[in-house]
């Protein structure tokens, strides 16, 4: 993975991310486009950092393949919040963002700043993401007012899910692109530094990735976006529902996970763990009293 975009150390910053922008408008610059991942704990939170993905998302999808909810709307504050000192812990690289939870800024402003503030002085994070367009921009301004930098999210808002009427893709019809569009524009003009696409079509996704000067991550919307994110867990082979088509699986953790489940448990019933060389030993000397003792 290049680090041909970040200064120093090689730490990725939010000026980073947003210089991409530049760079992905060349055709062929593969190497500058922005590759995500979310991660909600420390191990695989190490991982991804040591791959070189360069924004490491703490998505509110925990809720759904993490804790097993049907949507993202349960996931509580304390929640995200623990899960972002997890994937802290793991990071040294990548630039951190957490998703901030349903009803953590739906409220008001000077509420959702302290949430906001929380993950930033109590867990580590380095920028928030929220869901929503024009109806953000008030909120989008005053976190960046406050030194919190800010990821936006438009398209199928999971966190939208009952109003939306389910997981469908948005902007398909012509007024409903124009919508889009305007959200977008907001987002990036109240100050968000990148802004999330999901599930949107192709020619959409690439209209809002020419028209603004913010990167545009996208899932599910097509490959001209600046960067790409997937759930890990889907990408891995992890996720236990519904695999969104736009998923590519890259490997089958849930299969490597299940054959070494039976086969530990097949080694177990048959007394072939542990083995000798898995066990403790006493030495000599204490072998000697222990038996003595026992005999005695
Ligand atoms: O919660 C999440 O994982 C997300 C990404 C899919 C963008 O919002």
């Amino acid at each position: 993975m290049s680090t041909a975009f970040h200064a120093g150390n090689g730490k990725i910053a939010v000026p980073d991310i947003l210089a991409r922008k530049s760079l992905s408008s060349f055709p062929n610059s593969s190497a500058s486009k922005i590759v995500c991942l979310t991660a909600y704990d420390f191990p695989t939170a190490r991982l991804l950092d040591e791959a070189g993905v360069d924004v490491i998302l703490v998505g509110d999808s925990v809720g759904m393949v993490v804790l097993g909810h049907e949507n993202t709307l349960p996931v509580t504050l304390e929640e995200m919040l623990h899960h972002t000192r997890a994937v802290r812990r793991g990071v040294r690289r990548s630039l951190l963002v957490a998703d901030m939870p349903y009803g953590s800024y739906h409220i008001d402003i000077a509420e959702s700043l302290r949430h906001a503030m929380r993950f930033v002085k109590e867990a580590g994070a380095e920028a928030v993401k929220v869901e929503g367009g024009e109806r953000r921009v008030e909120l989008i301004a005053r976190l960046v007012e406050a030194e919190i930098p800010v990821m936006g999210h438009v398209g199928l808002t999971p966190q939208s899910v009952n109003a939306l009427g389910g997981f469908r893709v948005q902007g398909k019809t012509a007024e409903a692109a124009e919508r889009l569009l305007r959200d977008a524009r907001a987002v990036e003009a109240a100050g968000a530094f990148s802004i999330v696409l999901e599930s949107i079509p192709r020619e959409l996704a690439a209209q809002i990735t020419r028209e603004l000067r913010i990167p545009t991550i996208g899932i599910g919307a097509g490959p001209e976006c600046d960067g790409q994110i997937l759930v890990l867990h889907d990408m891995i082979g992890l996720g236990m529902g519904h695999t969104p088509k736009f998923a590519r699986q890259y490997a089958n953790v849930a299969d490597t996970i299940s054959r070494a489940v039976s086969e530990y448990a097949a080694d177990v019933r048959s007394g072939q763990f542990p083995s000798d060389e898995e066990s403790f030993h006493l030495s000599a000397e204490a072998r000697e009293r222990v038996l003595t003792a026992r005999r005695g």
